[in-house]
């Protein structure tokens, strides 16, 4: 970001220092305090004396000076929680109100700019994670994600949009960022355009994007975005939050409207031109000579080069490990962090015995599907949330590590808190949104439970919902579905596909 701009942030961020005191004096009341501390990426939490600041990593990447910010940051201020977040960013969790600030200018030294990380902005723009390094990508879309980052932070003052907006970019291998239901989603093409949806979205009413462009030029992905955050400005619903979000433009304006409006505006700006983009990959020069294989070991595109896979349960990254991932990397020339969508992180451009060393390092990390399974920082923390998703899919992995003959049985699943779908639930194989069951007139920890639902590249489907399950039932309903996959003799996969009823019918046995 240029000096003015970051000037300007300075600015901004005394301000809210000075704001943060006035909430914490209760001078501001919560809902007025959201609607400020979102827009430097930071909210309050559950207990209004706690706080939360969401580091922005442009495309989940996690370079080597902001992993030093990350070790400086946890000694310095004491913090004792962090999460990877499903939007490529880590969250530091708990921190007192006066934190807060220092934290946020802190940041910039390691450019990291927590700016627009909340509120109704561009968000942290999303990009496959091992972009530029896995084998059968057409190109390297981390460039694009990243400028589209700096343009959206560089213009994101001069507008006010109805709510956020979350631009994504695949790789065209791997849509684990779901470009396909965002409220912009570029997929790269063998031919070096992109595929553009845009208009979709989770949460209540979710829906996937509208295929408005087959080939984007590369050079013109500025004007798109552009486009796409006028065209919110100018049809988006500004009178009711719940009904804001970009996907309700689908329904507004119908989506031939809505197509042909954006279209109009992408041509003229494209016209006018002024920014088109060209980009260049960080060149990988390094190479490795010996080979391995496991479980959490990916080969890279480059010869002799490795990533490893690192998945924290629940996405609670131990408060240790940014230390002792920093030691371990600084002997490793070009190995850095990337941040995946699913809390999962990896460590990219290792050579056989490095890969080996990281393993070794996260050795505590998750090993079968089931323990993959994303699940949002829950309701402990979190103000809007319902249930404490984190605990539930701690109970449910102690228990199914009981019966270890069916620990490969179970998929990933997703857990979010409440309707806002923070885990993405809606396209688990297994999904689950917080709820209330009431109970004899008692209302009991529940979540609605959703089947079939997939996010795989060209098969996004959302799950149906099937019914409401008690909470404290869950850890018992995983095994009893563990058993019924394993006694089938199928994958997960096959099972869930082929007798999806037997799946419905034992969670319907527990409601
Ligand atoms: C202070 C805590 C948080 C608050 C108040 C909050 C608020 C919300 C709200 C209101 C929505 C619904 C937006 C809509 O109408 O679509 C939402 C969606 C979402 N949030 Fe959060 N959230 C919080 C924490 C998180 C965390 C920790 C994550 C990641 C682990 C996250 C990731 C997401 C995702 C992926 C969605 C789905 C939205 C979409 O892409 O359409 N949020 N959040
Ligand atoms: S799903 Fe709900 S409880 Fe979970 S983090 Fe999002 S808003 Fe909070």
């Amino acid at each position: 970001m240029n000096k003015e701009w970051i000037e300007l942030y300075r600015e901004e961020i005394k301000k809210f220092g000075e704001q943060t005191k006035e909430f914490h004096d209760q001078k501001l009341t919560r809902k007025e305090y959201k609607g400020i501390s979102g827009g430097m990426g930071s909210y309050a939490q559950r207990d209004a004396n706690e706080h939360m600041v969401r580091l922005r990593m442009n495309g989940g990447e996690l370079t080597r000076d902001k992993l030093k910010f990350l070790v400086e940051t946890i000694d310095r201020y004491h913090i004792n929680r962090l999460k990877l977040s499903t939007c490529q960013t880590i969250q530091l969790h708990d921190l007192k109100y006066d934190q807060v600030e220092p934290i946020i200018e802190e940041a910039i030294s390691a450019k990291i700019y927590t700016k627009a990380g909340g509120g109704d902005n561009p968000r942290n723009v999303m990009c496959s994670p091992l972009a530029g390094l896995q084998k059968g990508e057409p190109f390297d879309v981390l460039p694009y994600a990243t400028a589209v980052a700096d343009y959206t932070l560089s213009i994101c003052r001069d507008f006010k949009m109805p709510r956020k907006l979350k631009i994504a970019f695949s790789n065209g291998v791997d849509d684990s960022v779901h470009a396909t239901f965002r409220d912009m989603g570029f997929i790269a093409n063998p031919d070096g355009t992109f595929k553009l949806y845009i208009a979709g979205g989770l949460g209540a009413n979710h829906s996937k994007g509208v295929l408005v462009k087959e080939d984007v030029p590369a050079k013109d992905v500025l004007y798109y975005v552009r486009a796409m955050i006028d065209l919110f400005c100018e049809y988006g619903n500004y009178e009711n939050r719940a009904k804001a979000r970009t996907r309700y433009l689908q329904e507004s304006m119908g989506q031939d409207k809505l197509k042909e409006e954006f279209l109009k505006k992408a041509g003229e700006l494209v016209e006018k031109g002024g920014h088109d983009l060209v980009v260049e990959s960080k060149p990988i020069d390094k190479r490795g000579t010996k080979e391995i294989e496991g479980k959490r070991i990916l080969p890279q595109k480059q010869e002799g080069l490795y990533m490893v896979e690192y998945h924290p349960i629940g996405g609670d990254l131990p408060i240790d490990m940014p230390r002792k991932m920093l030691e371990c990397l600084e002997k490793m020339p070009d190995v850095e962090c990337r941040i995946g969508a699913d809390e999962t992180m990896y460590f990219v451009n290792c050579t056989a015995k490095e890969a080996q060393e990281l393993l070794d390092l996260t050795a505590d990390a998750a090993s079968t599907p089931f323990e993959h399974s994303v699940a949002c920082i829950g309701a402990a923390v979190c103000q809007q949330g319902l249930r404490n998703s984190q605990q539930t899919l701690r109970a449910c992995i102690d228990e199914v590590k009981k019966f270890p003959e069916i620990a490969d049985c179970l998929p990933k699943v997703r857990i979010s808190g409440c309707a806002s779908s923070c885990s993405a639930h809606q396209i688990g194989s297994i999904g689950f949104q917080g709820f209330v069951k009431v109970v004899d007139k008692v209302p009991q920890p529940a979540f609605r439970v959703f089947v079939g639902g997939s996010d795989e590249i060209n098969n996004v489907q959302f799950g149906n919902f099937v019914g409401v399950v008690l909470e404290k039932d869950m850890p018992e309903m995983f095994v009893k579905i563990g058993q019924a996959c394993k006694e089938s003799k199928k994958t997960w996969d096959e099972f869930i596909k082929e007798d999806q009823d037997k799946v419905v019918e034992i969670v319907k046995s527990f409601e």
